[in-house]
């Protein structure tokens, strides 16, 4: 499974992708204001830099002739960069005229369904992102998609990629893991959280503690 960052944060891409468990990033309009971005192209490019691998940038565009328009514009910027489209009818329209290209790579964003995520696939999208955090909020059951939506690729061998989306907690990534799910994309304290245990951390001073008895015992015996 890859792992992707869910985050425009530089500080945060440099430090996960420095673990060497980190494949791609997803952006969106909200992450980018919240990263405090002056220079939309400059920013992914950095980010692309960084990771060297898949970048997703949102289009903000609503109607298809717009989305096309950015999509050219940010596709150009680097062959990391995938353009994220939302899965409306005038995306599922620029999804079908962007598929076409050489260098079409698109996720389909903002998915809260698995006939969404047939569609945008139908349309020729390479990744499709279904959103369970949102859902989970709204009293559902987000997880059910993923695992819908992989049957239902399975059935009819489909190609695109599922990207679990609006991840809140490890429990997230490591039931899409059970799944199958291609991707996962966490913000930076999802990934973080699932290295820690406590467990790890008594073990280790334990460790630390009887090495030092060690060490003591050699500065006041001979070695054996
Ligand atoms: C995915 O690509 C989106 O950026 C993201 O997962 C949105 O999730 P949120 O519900 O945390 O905003």
């Amino acid at each position: 499974m890859k792992i992707w960052l869910d985050t425009a944060i530089i500080e945060e891409i440099q430090e996960a992708v420095s673990w060497g468990v980190v494949d791609g990033v997803t952006t969106n309009p909200t992450l980018m204001y919240r990263a405090g971005v002056r220079d939309f192209r400059s920013h992914i490019l950095r980010i692309v830099d960084i990771v060297q691998g898949p970048v997703s940038a949102e289009v903000i565009s609503t109607d298809a002739a717009g989305m096309i328009r950015e999509a050219e514009e940010i596709l150009s910027w680097s062959e990391h960069v995938v353009v994220k489209i939302p899965t409306t009818t005038e995306g599922l329209k620029a999804m079908k005229v962007i598929a076409n290209w050489p260098n079409g790579r698109i996720n389909a964003t903002l998915i809260f369904s698995v006939n969404q995520a047939l569609l945008a696939a139908k349309a020729g999208a390479t990744y499709v992102s279904p959103f369970i955090g949102r859902v989970d909020d709204a009293g559902l059951e987000g997880m059910d998609i993923i695992r819908e939506t992989m049957g239902v690729f399975n059935n009819y061998d489909i190609r695109a990629q599922i990207v679990t989306s609006s991840v809140r907690h490890p429990r997230h990534v490591a039931e899409a893991a059970k799944i199958g799910a291609h991707i996962v994309t966490m913000p930076f304290k999802v990934l973080a959280a699932m290295v820690k245990s406590p467990f790890t951390d008594v073990g280790l001073q334990r460790f630390l503690d009887d090495w030092a008895k060690v060490e003591a015992q050699w500065a006041t015996e001979p070695a054996r």
